[in-house]
């Protein structure tokens, strides 16, 4: 969409458009990129405890699970290393890869178990208390985020790389669960949005 108004904005009447545009499009740091991701997926949590419909439930987990498999990801393969490396604050480290661990086997067992099992509600509540407590540690005044800002880390290059690797894992689940060519979407964050809660929908279904 932007690039169809590019060559209007070239001229001195664009030069309004062109900050907006900049403003709109600027990439996000490691740390507002993490947050942001942290708000989402609480947003999704709350909307599940106040549902009453199983699909709307159902739906809701699906985009959680996918959420937390790519969030804990980027961070464990971009994000933590980089914070061990700049501050050796190995406590917080190895606090938040564990905690990620058991956030991980409790996500494989409401996938594996789908929203049928009696257990379901029970595993998502006990998966946003883990979740809470989790993201609290990261975000609290000298938790690991507040460390990372201290730090000497190039968060905007981290955070450029955490987006393209988040985008990447989206892809490969994109083409992991579409057989078919891949669309004239592919790329787009809303495409690859559904395409994660498409391979979570079907764990959930058991297929
Ligand atoms: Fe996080
Ligand atoms: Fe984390």
């Amino acid at each position: 969409m932007a690039r169809r108004k590019k060559t209007r904005s070239t001229t001195s009447r664009g030069k309004g458009a062109r900050t907006r545009r900049a403003t709109a499009k600027k990439p996000q740091d490691a740390i507002a990129l993490l947050k942001a991701d942290h708000r989402q997926v609480e947003g999704w949590f709350e909307d599940f405890q106040s549902s009453r419909s199983a699909t709307r439930k159902r739906d809701l987990a699906t985009k959680i699970c996918a959420a937390l498999e790519a969030h804990t990801t980027i961070e464990e393969e971009i994000f933590y290393p980089a914070f061990l490396e700049a501050t050796e604050e190995k406590d917080i480290h190895h606090e938040a890869e564990v905690e990620h661990d058991g956030a991980k086997k409790l996500i494989a067992e409401i996938e594996k178990a789908g929203p049928d099992d009696d257990y379901f509600d029970a595993r998502i509540s006990v998966l946003s208390e883990m979740i809470k407590h989790h993201v609290r540690e990261e975000e609290k005044r000298d938790g690991m985020l507040a460390k990372a800002r201290q730090a000497d880390m190039d968060l905007q290059a981290l955070g450029q790389q955490l987006a393209s690797r988040k985008a990447q894992l989206m892809g490969e689940a994109q083409s992991e669960d579409d057989e078919r060519p891949a669309q004239s979407r592919r790329g787009t964050s809303q495409g690859s949005e559904r395409a994660l809660q498409a391979r979570a929908t079907r764990r959930l279904r058991g297929e």
